[in-house]
């Protein structure tokens, strides 16, 4: 189709914004857009954003004014910010970039293609509602075109845990849960297209309740799907981490032996104070409880350092919790203020101290990931290759573990789980050749 319009999508934060903005991309293409790699030549440009930390969201500012001479040289040009920042800022976005002609949040975006046509020439369509119509059922249906060997599928959308730092119960809003007969449909046709691997994604995924089944029995179905190979699910909360998951990890071999679990802090009053609504105590009795169902479980977490009122010697309770509990991955950030949330109100820890002590903590959550990597040397792992490596006849896929793996094979493979016995580990990913 060469009159079709040229669509720039750039995603920002998390997994799910990267489900979305597939979605959008699909919505759009209804309104006859196909998907450009470079903002240069497109008709619209549409920035899916995150609103987690100040950065991020400040983030967008300064893209949006990189596009001020598209947006001169193309008056026609549609510029539209989708995502969180498009829910918790509204109409400041058209307030601060007047350019831009669309703002969706992440509840509204199945009434993309009636935005897109209502905007431009100086009329601007705005839809941060969170409407009662759930918008999973107005979604364009998703092409049949062959796809890549992973793909994500949200599950649940939203929080009601209150994290006193956080702002997604409020830019994604109350928890919800999709049906499991629409998720099983949507995976059949993930793996119609090749898909080997579907991530279950939800800001609280382990909440899952959809018709009464857990995320458990919505693994079960799923693992029966011919053709699905592995399954994995995040992000989850200590809290919701039920009996049935933690056996599923034990029984279902298509479950993939890796879990992210984040804890935010080993000290029992910033625990509190972030209303967590658990200790340290008990984060560590519930991974003694995993690995004792799986042995061999990667776990992976998120920090923050520096939240209001957090101590020295708070702040030591987290190295040692870490040091407890063995990351293999982790993510750690700097306790960032946000609007709105209860935590923005209380006095903050100074920055040279919250610097200090990312960057302490980053050491020793490095350390713990070398040491699970080095821990793979030798070891027999399975392998799903999804791409060609830079060098020569080498492939890319990740492990059981997630962990990126190096192999020469042959191309055949992208899109197979192959045995692979790991020979050596690099900074962020290993090596390893094929066996037999
Ligand atoms: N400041 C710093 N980090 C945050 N996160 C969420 N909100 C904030 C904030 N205000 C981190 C948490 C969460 C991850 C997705 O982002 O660690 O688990
Ligand atoms: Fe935010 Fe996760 Fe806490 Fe929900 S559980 S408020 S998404 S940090």
């Amino acid at each position: 189709m060469s009159d079709a319009k040229k669509l720039y999508i750039k995603t920002y934060g998390c997994q799910m914004n990267v489900y979305d903005s597939e979605r959008m991309a699909e919505m759009l293409g209804a309104s006859g857009y196909q998907e450009t790699s470079t903002p240069d030549d497109a008709d619209m440009i549409l920035l899916n954003t995150c609103h987690i930390r100040e950065k991020a969201a400040e983030k967008i500012y300064s893209e949006l004014g990189r596009f001020k001479g598209l947006k001169a040289e193309n008056p026609d040009l549609k510029i539209g910010v989708a995502g969180c920042v498009a829910q918790a800022e509204g109409q400041e976005i058209i307030r601060r970039q007047p350019m831009v002609d669309l703002v969706v949040g992440p509840q509204s975006y199945h009434r993309l293609g009636e935005l897109e046509a209502r905007a431009g020439n100086g009329v601007k369509a705005l839809d941060t509602d969170f409407p009662e119509e759930d918008k999973f059922d107005h979604l364009a249906s998703r092409p049949k075109a062959r796809r890549g060997p992973t793909a994500f599928l949200t599950v649940q959308e939203g929080c009601d845990k209150f994290c006193a730092f956080c702002v997604v119960p409020y830019t994604r809003g109350a928890e919800v849960s999709r049906t499991p007969s629409r998720l099983l449909d949507e995976a059949q046709g993930l793996v119609e297209r090749g898909v080997r691997e579907i991530t279950l994604l939800g800001q609280n995924v382990n909440a899952y309740h959809g018709d009464g089944d857990t995320l458990a029995g919505l693994i079960g179905k799923l693992a029966q799907i011919d053709g699905l190979e592995r399954i994995r699910y995040t992000t989850s909360h200590p809290n919701d981490m039920q009996d049935d998951l933690i056996s599923a990890h034990a029984e279902c071999d298509k479950l993939m032996p890796y879990l992210h679990l984040p804890v935010q802090s080993g000290s029992d009053k910033i625990l509190k104070a972030m209303n967590r609504k658990h200790t340290g105590d008990e984060y560590l009795r519930l991974v003694e409880k995993i690995r004792a169902a799986c042995p061999d479980l990667l776990l992976s977490g998120d920090f923050i350092v520096g939240f209001p009122g957090e101590t020295d010697a708070d702040f030591e309770q987290t190295m040692d919790l870490i040091r407890a509990v063995g990351y293999g991955q982790a993510y750690s950030f700097k306790y960032s203020p946000r609007p709105g949330t209860p935590a923005a109100e209380k006095s903050h820890v100074e920055d040279a101290v919250k610097v200090e002590r990312l960057a302490r903590l980053q050491d020793l959550l490095t350390s713990q990931q070398r040491a699970a990597q080095q821990a793979m040397v030798g070891r027999e792992v399975s392998v799903l290759f999804e791409k060609t490596g830079r060098l020569d006849g080498q492939l890319i896929g990740k492990s059981q573990h997630l962990h990126a793996v190096h192999v020469v094979s042959p191309a055949s493979n992208i899109g197979s789980v192959r045995r692979v016995r790991i020979t050596d580990s690099q900074t962020n990913s290993l090596t390893g050749e094929l066996i037999g």
